[in-house]
């Protein structure tokens, strides 16, 4: 690990949507197109995290293949040596570095996260222990591999104020164990934001689009043909003020509306619409829609293109290199812990 690390991974529970696209995908494909020389990146599937939700155990190595192939279609390149894909399974050190840190984190610690306090609430005698504890899997993600920046959409930003915590404490009390991942709002400016990214659902603007969704009425996923995107956008839910502006409280339809558009704009000069005033929310809709379909079909004609040869020899050069960082961070570990002389 000579050169600093830029870390994300994203579940392969369901279909990829625009929030994991722009929370995460986006922001560390982009480093690695732009900032490889400075930087490694890891991109990994933390396929381990899949059972803290319901998810299909007969088709998840497909669900795995599929969101590896999101990667490459977004832009990951894989020919560079410094950029690396990998299966959080695959590396053995992730578990057990969750084990030894599980035995320094609080139940009230884990108690207060508002993911699991969200989940908890919907049905108590389902919630399991994995969810439970799952920040804990997500802190030996990062620290295993002294990652410095971790881009992730605003709904995880306790889980890496969690990491932060961990690291520190454990480096209070062992010495210099681990590298702790900068502070969240350094995050933010170095990928050139001022916030967490959370695009709402568009049935129901007051909560985030999630592929946990059941109906998937208000999500937009990467592989939604550009017609269902369309029905899902022009009966997304709005307001009765007839004002376009960005106004989280007062107007989060209109206010998500508005930052996908802006947010496509950032990608990709193609999908700015023309500067004409948008007269009414029928308008505003169309031209998001609009936009949305262009993207769709752009990124679904590179999806095509991928080559599955290509995913499965870089993973076997990628998790060969990562097992041999993850074990050389892990062993410190155990030495420090008093497990190994
Ligand atoms: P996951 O798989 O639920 O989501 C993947 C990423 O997408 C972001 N995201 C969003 N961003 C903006 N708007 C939304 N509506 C939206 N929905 C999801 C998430 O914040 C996330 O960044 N625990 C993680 C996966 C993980 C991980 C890690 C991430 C495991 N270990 C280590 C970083 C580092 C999760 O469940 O994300």
């Amino acid at each position: 690990m000579s050169k600093p690390v830029i870390l994300t991974g994203l579940r392969a529970n369901n279909d990829l949507h625009i929030g994991n696209y722009f929370g995460a995908l986006l922001p560390i494909i982009d480093m690695a197109q732009r900032r490889n020389k400075e930087y490694q990146i890891n991109l990994f599937i933390p396929d381990l995290h899949s059972f803290t939700a319901e998810v299909d155990h007969n088709t998840l190595q497909e669900a795995i293949m599929q969101n590896l192939r999101v990667y490459v279609a977004a832009g990951l390149p894989l020919n560079d040596p410094d950029v690396h894909i990998y299966r959080q399974s695959y590396i053995a050190a992730h578990s057990e570095l969750t084990w030894i840190l599980d035995c320094f984190t609080g139940m009230g610690e884990m108690k207060r996260m508002t993911q699991f306090k969200d989940k908890a609430k919907k049905d108590d005698d389902r919630v399991s222990v994995g969810l439970f504890n799952y920040p804990v899997l997500m802190a030996a993600d990062i620290l295993l591999y002294g990652a410095d920046y971790v881009p992730v959409g605003d709904d995880q930003t306790q889980h890496l104020e969690f990491t932060r915590d961990i690291a520190e404490r454990l480096n209070k009390k062992f010495g210099n164990l681990f590298k702790v991942p900068k502070a969240v709002q350094e995050q933010h400016k170095f990928f050139g934001k001022d916030q967490g990214l959370r695009i709402k659902d568009l049935a129901d603007p007051t909560k985030k689009m999630s592929k946990s969704d059941e109906t998937g009425k208000g999500v937009i996923f990467l592989i939604d043909t550009p017609e269902a995107s369309r029905q899902k956008i022009m009966t997304a839910t709005t307001d009765s003020l007839q004002s376009i502006k960005p106004d989280p409280v007062n107007q989060p339809g209109i206010t998500n509306l508005l930052d996908i558009l802006a947010l496509l704009a950032l990608v990709s000069s193609d999908y700015q619409i023309n500067p004409r005033p948008l007269n009414g929310y029928a308008e505003l809709k169309t031209a998001v829609a609009d936009t949305v379909a262009i993207f769709l079909n752009d990124f679904q004609s590179k999806l095509k293109e991928v080559d599955d040869n290509g995913i499965f020899n870089k993973l076997e050069i990628s998790e060969k290199l990562m097992n041999e960082q993850a074990d050389s961070t892990l062993l410190k570990v155990q030495k420090a812990v008093g497990l190994r002389p």
